[in-house]
């Protein structure tokens, strides 16, 4: 590791919270900020993963959809180090190798993922949860029991404001909606500055509000942040897709808007057979 990685500040200039702070050698000029090349998973001679083959472009909101088995998960945890493949390539931007580092190691490199659980500390206020997360950013120096600066103190703020929680600020976690538990969970990822967040099935549990708000939080992320949203639900899917990826049998069948994979007959049949 070098010394880069316990700057407070991106070097490129003030950072907020709601920016990415990435690892300096993260190379995106080509468009591309995630690679997999011909990524294979093999569980007891099952091909979770079959040669895929996908990229994310820098800033992008991606929906990857398919159904139940299709490996949606198990790419989410190749790219997070959680899973190694047998075989291919996965480069976070042009320089940096997942398949080099381990999962604290991707983290750190910029890579925030959200599980499905929720897994804030109920017996905390939201604020101190999202003061928690930024203090085990390794690259916040210094770190714990240290006053929060006003630097710290603008980010927590921002990131509120973003998961729209400013006025439960106070308010302990346990006695968040299932959705605010949720909005809470990618806040405490906002605030280790992610460049590409992983999102597992968001709205799962949602009331019909809460989903609609969980798209447009997802939507106000895209740009500083590249996003990978894989979800059943296939109305939230349309009010946020851009870019659909439909996954079958560890492969892309296709990509494209959901207008043109929900016409796919291969899709249709997909989702038949399912
Ligand atoms: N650790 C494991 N050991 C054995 N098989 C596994 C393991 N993890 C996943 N699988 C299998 O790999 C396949 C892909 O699973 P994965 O969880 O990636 O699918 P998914 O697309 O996320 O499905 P869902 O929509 O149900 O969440 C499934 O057949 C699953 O049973
Ligand atoms: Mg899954």
């Amino acid at each position: 590791m070098t010394g880069a990685h316990v700057l407070t500040t991106n070097p490129a200039g003030p950072a907020s919270a709601t920016d990415g702070v990435a690892d300096p050698r993260l190379d995106t000029t080509h468009g591309p900020i995630l690679y997999l090349e011909d990524i294979t998973v093999s569980f007891d001679g099952f091909r979770a993963l079959n040669q895929l083959t996908l990229y994310i472009n820098d800033g992008e909101l991606r929906c990857i959809i398919g159904p139940n088995g299709a490996g949606k998960t198990t790419m989410m945890d190749v790219i997070t180090g959680k899973t190694r493949p047998d075989r291919g390539t996965a480069f976070f931007g042009q320089i940096i190798d997942l398949l080099e580092l381990d999962e604290p190691a991707i983290a750190q490199a910029g890579i925030g993922r959200k599980f499905q659980k929720p897994s804030v500390f109920e017996e905390l206020s939201v604020f101190e949860n999202l003061e928690l997360a930024m203090r085990t950013d390794k690259r916040t120096w210094p770190t714990l029991f240290a006053k929060l600066n006003g630097q710290q103190r603008d980010d927590i703020e921002d990131v509120l404001h973003t998961i729209g929680l400013p006025e439960q600020r106070r308010q302990r976690a346990g006695s968040l909606s299932h959705g605010q538990k949720q909005w809470l969970e990618i806040g405490m990822l906002l605030m280790q500055r992610p460049k590409l967040l992983l999102v597992d099935e968001p709205v799962a549990g949602m009331t019909h509000q809460e989903t609609e708000r969980t798209a447009e939080l997802l939507l106000s992320l895209a740009g500083k942040h590249s996003v990978v949203v894989v979800e059943h639900d296939m109305e939230f899917v349309r009010s946020i897709a851009r870019k659909v990826t439909v996954l079958h049998e560890g492969s892309v069948l296709t990509e494209g808007s959901m207008d043109e994979v929900q016409q796919d007959q291969r899709v249709i049949e997909v989702y038949l057979g399912a």
